[in-house]
């Protein structure tokens, strides 16, 4: 968001540390924690706009719009922006980890298992991202992240395309070793070259070396043909050469799709299982790998319960969401994954009913569009990832009486006790949702249970436990303020 001085408004409600990240070519990211809970990282990118032209200030608030409209366990999560005349401001929940340049400085070269397991996530995630209509266009080892539980996520979309809203780009854009020909040649971009990218990450975490030769690099990369040379790949797989081959193929036209590599029969090596090459080789390795996580019988009653949904409590769940840590939402993420069977990232209509047909209870496909009409949030006619944390999660089981207040806090930006009209807005504004008018209205409707025009600790309290009692007096507030001055980190 716009404001007089984004410096204040930061440093109003992060603690900025001390702690440098990384740095790219036009800013430096930071390590940052909230202000009301000291337990929630994130990593704010700073951009100074004097220093940039004019063009490359528009490349940088399209990062905001590109990271806003991703949504995905492999690609990093938005939080928030604010901006002024000197500086733009993109608040990120931190990844802890290391970039995957790192991680793979550290490993030499990568066991192919590990590889295929990586890349596969990775393709999830880039699949995610192409069918937004978004191609990335700086995929190369520095811009992936491997978190602690090694899983990567896709960082750095500040210099990312939009087809959607930008149309068609020819520019040379990207970090020359792992651009791709048709980008250095000068043709249109399309999601083609980004997989052109991850061909050259997965050539070289099996190898340790680069496909081509550094000297007359431009030259290699148009026009030599990929080879594999040396020892190291008599012992990688056949499948996972002729994946290379398919990513690694110089016409964009002909280049192998995210869609298509998730298929690709090297894919079933991630299985972990496949402990060799030899087994994969054998055909000793199942089409259909891992073990089936079906829907519980907990997690459709969390989809049933799923009532009295507005953006605004979906966005408080978001918050929520970022609160928790990382073991606690992954059984969902691999769920939100099983159900995904397309691996766009979205779970369809169709994909809800062959989980829920899968499941150990029957609901009839009314049963079932009220679901999706609950939960789809966005109105698309399909779930996405936040909107299946949101429905999901345990709320008894993680909304403790201190994060509602933290959420609230979230919400009530003057600090009157009371989330206004205008807090709604602003609040979330910062979150990147531009609400209308009538989705404020339609807010204000379903949780403004007094009727006084604005939303009160008790009331939001009732937004998220509607099954418990009611009760508009200040009690709640006070008990909920009571938890936070008496936490250890107050
Ligand atoms: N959410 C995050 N969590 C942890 N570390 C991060 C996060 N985002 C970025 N970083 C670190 O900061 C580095 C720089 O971030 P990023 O790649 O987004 O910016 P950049 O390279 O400066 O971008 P640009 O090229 O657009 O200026 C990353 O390589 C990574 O090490
Ligand atoms: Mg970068």
């Amino acid at each position: 968001m716009r404001t007089k001085n984004a410096t204040a408004e930061v440093r109003k409600y992060y603690d900025v540390k001390d702690f440098l990240l990384g740095e790219g070519a036009f800013g430096k990211v930071f390590l940052a924690s909230s202000k009301t809970d000291e337990n929630a990282k994130y990593a704010i990118k700073i951009l100074p706009l004097a220093m940039l032209s004019k063009s490359t200030k528009t490349q940088m608030e399209q990062e905001i719009c590109v990271l806003n409209k991703l949504d995905h366990p492999y690609v990093a999560r938005y939080a928030q922006s604010f901006q002024d005349e000197k500086y733009i401001y993109i608040i990120m929940p931190l990844i802890p980890g290391q970039e995957l340049f790192n991680w793979m400085e550290e490993q030499g070269k990568v066991d192919e298992v590990e590889a295929c397991k990586i890349m596969y996530k990775i393709l999830l995630g880039v699949n995610h991202v192409h069918k937004q209509g978004v191609i990335h266009r700086d995929l190369k080892p520095e811009n992936i992240m491997i978190d602690d539980q090694g899983e990567p996520k896709i960082i750095d979309f500040g210099l990312s395309l939009d087809t959607v809203t930008e149309g068609i780009d020819t520019r040379r854009v990207g970090s020359l070793i792992f651009m791709a020909p048709e980008i250095i040649e000068g043709f249109a971009h399309t999601s083609a070259c980004d997989i052109w990218s991850l061909g050259i990450i997965l050539f070289m975490m099996l190898s340790g070396s680069y496909p081509f030769n550094l000297n007359n690099i431009e030259k290699e990369i148009t026009d030599t043909p990929l080879l594999f040379l040396g020892p190291t790949w008599d012992e990688v797989s056949h499948d996972c050469k002729d994946l290379l081959l398919k990513m690694l193929t110089k016409d964009p036209g002909e280049r192998i799709s995210a869609q298509d590599a998730l298929s690709h029969p090297w894919m079933r090596l991630r299985s972990s299982d496949a402990e060799s090459p030899e087994k994969l080789r054998s055909g000793a390795i199942p089409e259909e790998i891992g073990t089936p996580h079906n829907l519980d019988k907990n997690t459709i009653q969390h989809l049933l319960d799923y009532r009295g949904m507005s953006l605004v409590r979906m966005a408080g769940i978001n918050v929520l969401v970022s609160m928790l840590q990382k073991k606690d939402i992954d059984p969902l993420r691999v769920l939100f994954e099983e159900m995904d069977k397309d691996k766009t990232g979205f779970i369809t209509p169709e994909e809800l009913a062959q989980a829920i047909s899968q499941s150990e209870i029957q609901l009839d496909s009314e049963q079932q569009a009220e679901i999706l009409k609950n939960v789809d949030v966005h109105r698309n006619g399909k779930i996405n990832y936040s909107e299946f944390l949101a429905a999901t999660i345990s709320i008894q089981e993680f909304l403790t009486e201190e994060k509602l207040w933290m959420i609230f806090r979230h919400f009530d930006i003057d600090d009157t006790d009371f989330i206004s009209r205008d807090n709604i807005v602003e609040a979330m504004r910062r979150m990147g949702k531009r609400l209308t008018e009538e989705e404020v209205d339609e807010s204000l409707k379903v949780h403004d249970i007094c009727q006084d025009g604005k939303i009160s600790f008790a009331e939001f309290r009732h937004m998220f436990f509607p099954n418990e009692d009611f009760s508009p007096s200040p009690t709640a507030l006070r008990k909920a303020q009571s938890v936070v001055s008496s936490s250890p980190e107050k």
